[in-house]
This record gives structure tokens, sequence and C-alpha cells, in this order.
């Protein structure tokens, strides 16, 4: 099959390649011709862990090219991805849909023969109504049909979770419609694939309901985290002891300095201002968004905490910047957070990150220093946070940091070292949820 991808944004790269491998013919299409450029010279915009190979595998197959003009892509195709970015509105908070009707105005004016449009970009419930009113505008004989298939790739397991989903969700009553999307996820059949067929409303909701389920699991467990504290339980056994049950199920139960990333803040946020406008307020979501916040900027106090209550003129290390490991994504990051409460409290930051420092340096204030590893940053610092659980962090040499750091005091948002083992090598040793 023929598909466009419109645009290379991280949603659109990683299903215009996967598409691409599963042997479909994709054109990737942004009007960045920067991109566009580098993306045909092999260079990916982004990280994400084995997108280089799979972009250069297909390319050189000849399935998989790039464009900065849509044209000849959609004439050809049976299938168009609209991926383009959808981000908080400011002032109100509602998804910026001014994006995805642009490229369905740009679709509408040459698409050829009967056309699947797909909306892929994560869009409020109703939006796939507006596209079609959007395209009958533009063009009223084009033969297109608007279907919602979003996405629930995770940043730095995305290619996993594109071949390998716990289903996919597409809304569609078109049977035309529906017959080219099975064609076009057949791949996927072989492994049992859940697809699952739906009203385009309810898929749209789907997507909003699964994020903000997660979104509020996290926060859930994050609260028992501080419960624990007071009471002197352990998170890691209420999420283990919970979560065995498989109605609640073990995973995203890992208590952490709060949320980030790109998709659960913005759309948490948006699927509220949607209840809001219809007069069904989202009240649990609502508190989730709340909590998460206040969290990102108390958990500094942690720092605190480990030095005594004394931070003004000392120096923080910070072991991670981006939302979470395997990205380079600053978007939302606790560490955004952290870094300023710190700052405010009169520290210095020095920081490291193993892949996000070029988006850190753009977000962060200037005031903050960066280091080439662990052990740089630790440089004479006198406590270390990690509040990234990269890999690199996860086997730290703690003699090595005693002779480094002025005094010896880690404080793990995440949850990666034992206490006990802490207390051992001689450390003050503050974590999540958990009794020293
Ligand atoms: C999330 C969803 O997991 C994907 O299914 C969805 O497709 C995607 O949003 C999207 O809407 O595009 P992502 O934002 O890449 O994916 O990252 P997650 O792995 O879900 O992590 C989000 C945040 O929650 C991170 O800051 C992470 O550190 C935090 N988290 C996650 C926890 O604090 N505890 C957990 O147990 C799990």
């Amino acid at each position: 099959m023929r598909v466009a991808m419109i645009g290379t944004g991280y949603v659109g790269l990683v299903s215009g390649a996967c598409f691409a491998d599963f042997g479909h013919h994709v054109t990737c299409i942004d009007k960045d011709a920067g991109k566009i450029a580098m993306l045909r010279e092999g260079r990916i915009p982004i990280f994400e862990p084995g997108l280089d190979e799979l972009v250069a595998r297909n390319c050189a197959a000849g399935r998989l090219d790039f464009d900065t003009d849509l044209t000849r892509a959609v004439k050809e195709a049976e299938t168009v991805f609209i991926a383009v970015g959808t981000p908080s509105r400011r002032g109100d908070g509602h998804a910026d849909l001014s994006y995805v009707f642009a490229a369905a105005r740009e679709i509408a004016a040459v698409a050829e023969g009967f056309t699947v449009v797909v909306t892929k970009s994560t869009v409020p419930v109703g939006t796939g109504d507006e596209v079609e009113r959007v395209i009958r505008e533009t063009r009223p004989e084009a033969d297109i049909s608007v279907v919602s298939n979003p996405e629930f790739l995770r940043e730095g397991a995305a290619i996993e979770d594109f071949k390998r989903p716990d289903r996919v969700v597409v809304g569609t009553e078109d049977p035309r419609a529906r017959s080219v999307m099975a064609a076009l996820y057949r791949p996927l059949s072989l492994n049992q694939l859940p697809l699952m067929f739906t009203a385009r409303r309810t898929s749209e909701l789907i997507k909003y309901a699964g994020n903000a389920f997660l979104a509020m699991k996290i926060t859930f467990i994050n609260e028992m985290a501080d419960l624990c504290e007071q009471v002197g339980a352990n998170v890691q056994d209420v999420a283990r002891g919970i979560g065995l049950d498989n109605r609640i199920g073990a995973k995203f139960l890992h208590a952490g300095p709060g949320y980030g990333g790109s998709c659960f803040p913005k759309d948490t946020l948006a699927l509220t201002r949607t209840a809001q406008q219809v007069g069904t307020p989202l009240r649990i979501v609502e508190t989730v968004i709340a909590v998460n916040d206040v969290r990102k900027l108390a958990i500094a106090r942690k720092v605190e905490k480990a030095l005594g209550g004394q931070v003004r003129g000392r120096t923080a290390a910070i072991l991670g910047l981006t939302f979470k490991p395997n990205t380079d994504d600053m978007r939302d990051s606790p560490a955004l957070s952290i870094i300023h409460a710190l700052l405010d409290k009169g520290m210095r930051v020095r920081a490291f990150d193993p892949e996000g420092m070029d988006e850190a340096r753009k977000v962060l204030p200037a005031a903050v220093e960066y280091g080439t590893g662990p052990y740089d940053v630790a440089q004479d610092a006198d406590c270390l946070v990690i509040v990234t659980e990269w890999d690199a962090f996860r086997a730290l040499d703690f003699d090595r940091m005693k002779a480094i750091l002025r005094q010896p005091v880690l404080v793990d948002l995440r949850n990666i070292y034992v206490p006990d083992q802490m207390a051992q090598l001689g450390f003050v040793y503050e974590s999540v949820g958990r009794p020293v």
C-alpha cells in the first residue's frame, strides 16, 4: 500500500518507518526543509533507540522517502496520516488544532481516488468531525473518509510498541475505510493483533482516557509514597502487593518525582478542558494534574532534607534531565521544576544527562552548569540527585563518588538503589516512599 505521513515529529517518523518495515511504501512529509534534508542524509532529528537503523534499512530498500511537499505522495496514497503536533494552546490548555486543519485542507486539495485520512495526532473528541467538515468545505467532491487511529507509543520503546502493540484502535464506521485500515495493519495480525474498531469519537476518547488513567495510576502511587514516608512503610512493596492483583496490574506503579513528557501533562489538561466545556468536569483527572504539578516542585525539598536544611551556596549534582530514560525529550520534565526550585533556594546546580544535554541547554536557566559524566558533575558537589533512571546511573562506583563529593549525600528520586546498602556505604540517602 502507499502511505503518506504528514509530520516527521516523533509519532510520524516512528510510525512511517514501521509501516515501511511492514512492506508498505511510505513518504514522510514535513514543511521543515532542514529536517527533510537531514532525514534524506540518513540523520535522525530525535533520539529513539533503533530508529536510525530502521530508517536506513527502509530507505535503502526503496520503501521510505521524504518530501517537503505533500502533493505527489498524497495523490498516490490510499492512506494519508496526519501526525502533526497538537501543543497545548497558550492560555486555555486546549489542544491547538491549527496544524491538523491546515494539513486537512492541503490533503483535500490534491487527493485522488478513494483516500482514507487518518488522524494519528492526539486530538480532542469531535476533531474527526471537524477535519471532515474542513475537507468538505475545501473540496466537496473529494472521495475521502476520515478515521481516528490514536498512537500508544512510549518514547524510548516506540518501535517495540508499534510492532507489538497491546491493541490497535481504529475509529470509523465506514466499511470502505475499515477494510483499508485492516489491510494496512495486516502484517501485525500474524501476531494475533487485537485490532479494535469503534466509532470515531470513541476512538478519540480512548486515547485520552488511557493516558489519563496511567497518569492517575502514577499519581496514586506517588501519594502513597508520601504516606509511606509518614507511617514507615515501603512503597515498592505496597506497589508489588497491590500490583499482583490482576485487576490492578503491576505496571505504572513506580513512585518518583512526578510524571512529565510530551503526552501526559498535555493530554490530561486537554481532556479536562473538553469535559468542562460539555458540563461534565472530570474531577479525578483535575486533581491528578494539580497533585502532580505540586509534586514536581515539592520534591526538591528532599534535597534540603538530605542536606540538613542547609542548601544556600551549596552545589547539587543532577544526574538525568530528560523526563525519562532513552529519550532526549525535556518537555515537562520533572528536572525543570526541581532545578528551578534548587536555584531559587540559592543552590549551585551542575547537571549531566546521557542524551538530553542539547535540549536541556535550550530550556534550563543559564545558571546551570553542565558536566561530561556522573563523576565530573559530582566534583566538589554537596549532593548527588538522581532525577532520571538512565542505565548509566544504575551501577555508580560509590567509593569513587565518596572521594569526589564534598559530602556523601545521595537523593535518589527513582528508587534505583537500596537504602540499607547506601547506609553501609556511609551515604546519607533519601529516596521516595521507603524507610531509611
Ligand atoms: C505515554 C504513554 O505511556 C504512551 O502509551 C502514549 O502513547 C504516549 O504517552 C503518548 O500519548 O504519546 P511517554 O510519555 O513516552 O508515553 O512515557 P511514559 O513511559 O508513559 O512515561 C511518562 C512519565 O511517567 C515519565 O515522566 C515517567 O518517568 C513517569 N512514570 C511512568 C512514573 O513516574 N512512574 C511509572 O510507574 C511510570
